[in-house]
């Protein structure tokens, strides 16, 4: 707050000798930024701590008798300021000359090229040669993992890899070694980086030093076409970009979204991009005597149709899986209630999750909103693994001082202090009836937060556990007028968007987990797996299954007939985040071979079926779900929902709670299908 009424103040400083305003607490270089006067920058970003070693920002200030680095002092009331006198620009000059003494030549062969900071300032503030001869500081190599590839001779030492692991990403794993002339950036013991977000390190390293390795000597940076997109890897939705040549993607980089992600993405949404282009399923098939036979759409659906209409609407069930977009999902919806089909789930982890209101499945506080909460009890979840964006907004909250965290589940290392209230979900009853001392934090806090994960819904007590936890929400003011601290974490992009659009059981329809029995028993003839690959399928008994996905994974193994849809970079798609937020998934290729978008596949299916859908284009579906679902009409603000009044509470009696991702870089068809995840898995 106090911080908040000091933006608000405003001062007067002279730059140039033009008189600006600026607000109180603004460094000089963020008083310059603002009035668009370059300053040459290399250590300093605007997201991690200032660290002033680079000297490249220094600036005259009048009564001063030594520049000073701008990004490190403070603009004070009638400063004066001068970035482009004499003695500035020597000192620019200068220091680059400094900076490039042990710097190769490699800007040819550098992945950086075009693309580089130290470019960039030599060009636009440094000399045109140079008057050191000497030999180069030579650097050994340094071995970092399967994602960062080194050539540390290039490095400035500006630290901002290490400040970003040590502040943002929270481990130890990469310091500053040595002194003077010896001074390096290593591994701890020379061992490989394993942080999940340390290919944020690449973006953030100023020069070649740190790279991309999987995008190495790939492309040179004025090749590619970037395409802003939204990352499908986990329910978080960061915003990305995704960087195309000749039709295959090339690397994936983040896209600043301060209410998301701000500028990090973690490894898997930026690495796995590998994955799109192995194991994918480019033609229709159809399995005859245990083998799978490329056959032509027509026959595919035909084949399909035939079943489906041969036996009755109660005989059929439906999963939708990680991946599925919210067009598709809605269309199938549609096909599904014009034949009478009941049993559909999209709740593929299986666990307990009512839908009486949108706010009991999301999100409820948003991602910036962990900003403004006190305290945060997390139940059955592991966010770095889950979420890792959402956690490292935790670890950003908690490093403000003020944020009580407590941990009902598996001891995790979270890269932030925690209290590890229990393993089992039974002391959640404890605190619900104030007898934990947690009770009292939860009690004192003014905005306190709840997060509740799949571990904890899955777990055999799910229903339980959800309803305590709400209980909990109710007796501790989690959820007032200004404020909603009650969220369940999702982990799949597809989810929240199946269950906007209603793609749950209707009336007494089958969950997933019924739909399993039931077809294990032989009560459903046939299971349509709708990009479902993450359900135990060998319990599938003699059910006819139908496969519709973009990877040779578990379904399409189990299946009889086979439709090849698109993968997320082949469509123009929905997704909704956790927070319950439509965000737009960008095509940059077509669908491979006669792979086809989701959508036309149930548009073709209900047409050959005999139930026409009445949609040609994208954007006849896009009108109708704006008119049916509010959360779709504003593409890319959160649509907050509210929660169900009460919850009564239910006993957990031992309440037992497991790890719900044990794999971080295999949680879907395209992380399984990547090279480079298998790599980061060793
Ligand atoms: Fe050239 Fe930059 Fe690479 Fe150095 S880091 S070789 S200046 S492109
Ligand atoms: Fe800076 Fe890159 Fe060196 Fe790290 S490796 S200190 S980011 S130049
Ligand atoms: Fe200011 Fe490096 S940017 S010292």
């Amino acid at each position: 707050m106090l911080k908040d009424i000091e933006k608000t103040k405003k001062i007067s400083i002279t730059i140039n000798g033009k008189v600006v305003k600026c607000d109180k607490g603004a460094s000089i270089l963020q008083a310059c930024q603002q009035e668009e006067i370059p300053i040459p920058v290399l250590c300093y970003h605007e997201k991690l701590k200032v660290a002033g070693n680079c000297r490249m920002c220094l600036v005259e200030v009048a009564g001063c008798h030594k520049l000073v680095a701008s990004c490190a002092t403070p603009a004070t009331d009638k400063m004066e300021i001068f970035t482009e006198s004499p003695v500035v620009k020597d000192s620019q000059k200068g220091n680059l000359e400094f900076l490039l003494i042990n710097h190769p030549l490699d800007c040819p062969v550098c992945d950086r090229g075009g693309d580089c900071d130290l470019q960039d300032a030599s060009m636009d503030f440094g000399l045109d040669r140079g008057s050191f001869w000497e030999p180069k500081h030579a650097v050994l190599h340094k071995d970092f993992g399967p994602l960062i590839g080194t050539a540390m001779e290039r490095c400035i030492h500006c630290n901002r890899c290490v400040r970003f692991a040590q502040d943002i990403a929270g481990v130890s794993e990469i310091g500053v070694f040595g002194r003077g002339e010896t001074l390096e950036i290593n591994t701890v013991l020379g061992q490989v980086v394993t942080s999940e977000l340390s290919g944020n390190m690449i973006d953030l390293c100023p020069v070649g030093a740190l790279n991309s390795k999987p995008y190495g000597s790939r492309a040179r940076p004025w090749e590619l076409t970037h395409y802003p997109s939204i990352d499908v890897t986990d329910a978080v939705g960061s915003h990305v970009n995704l960087h195309v040549k000749n039709d295959e993607v090339m690397r994936v980089v983040p896209r600043l979204k301060e209410e998301i992600n701000e500028e990090w993405i973690s490894d898997k949404a930026r690495f796995s991009y590998d994955g799109f282009n192995i194991q994918r399923l480019d033609t229709p098939y159809i399995r005859k005597e245990g083998v799978l036979y490329p056959v032509s759409w027509i026959d595919a659906l035909k084949t399909v149709v035939k079943k489906l209409t041969s036996i009755a609407p109660h005989e059929i069930g439906v999963i939708a899986g990680n991946l599925m977009d919210v067009e598709t999902l809605f269309l199938m919806r549609q096909l599904l209630d014009s034949m009478g089909v009941i049993h559909r789930d999209c709740r593929q982890e299986m666990g307990f999750l009512p839908m009486t209101e949108r706010g009991d499945y999301l999100f409820n506080t948003t991602i910036q909103g962990i900003e403004d909460s006190d305290a945060c009890l997390l139940v059955g979840t592991n966010p770095r693994l889950e979420a890792s964006l959402i956690n490292v907004r935790l670890k950003k909250r908690s490093m403000q001082g003020d944020f009580s965290v407590g941990l009902v589940g598996p001891h995790v290392d979270l890269t932030y202090a925690y209290e590890h209230l229990s393993d089992t979900a039974a002391v959640l009853n404890d605190i619900l009836a104030n007898k934990h001392p947690f009770s009292k934090v939860l009690k004192k806090a003014k905005r306190p937060m709840l997060i509740l994960g799949q571990g904890a819904l899955t777990s055999l007590e799910g229903e339980a556990i959800y309803k305590t936890c709400r209980a909990i929400a109710q007796e501790f003011g989690l959820i007032q007028e200004d404020w909603n601290g009650f969220n369940v974490l999702h982990t799949a992009a597809g989810r929240v968007g199946g269950l906007e659009v209603g793609f749950v059981p209707k009336d007494d329809g089958y969950d997933v987990a019924n739909m399993l029995k039931a077809a294990r028993a032989g009560r459903l003839q046939v299971i349509y797996l709708l990009g479902a690959d993450e359900v135990p399928l060998q319990t599938l008994g003699d059910a006819f299954v139908i496969y519709q996905g973009h990877h040779g994974d578990a379904g399409a193994n189990r299946a009889d007939v086979i439709f090849p849809g698109a993968a997320s970079i082949e469509k123009d798609a929905l997704y909704v985040n956790t927070e319950g937020r439509a965000q737009e998934a960008l095509r940059v290729r077509e669908p491979l071979g006669e792979a086809r978008e989701d959508w036309k596949i149930i548009r073709g299916l209900s047409e050959v079926i005999g139930r026409k859908l009445p949609y040609n284009t994208r954007e006849e579906i896009l009108k109708d779900l704006q008119k049916m679902y509010p959360v779709f009409s504003k593409i890319g603000d959160v649509f907050p929902g509210e929660c169900t009044a009460m919850h009564e509470p239910k006993k957990i009696s031992s309440g037992f709670l497991k790890p719900f991702i044990t794999n971080f870089y295999m949680t879907d068809v395209i992380g399984r299908c990547s090279p480079v995840m298998a790599s980061c898995k060793q």
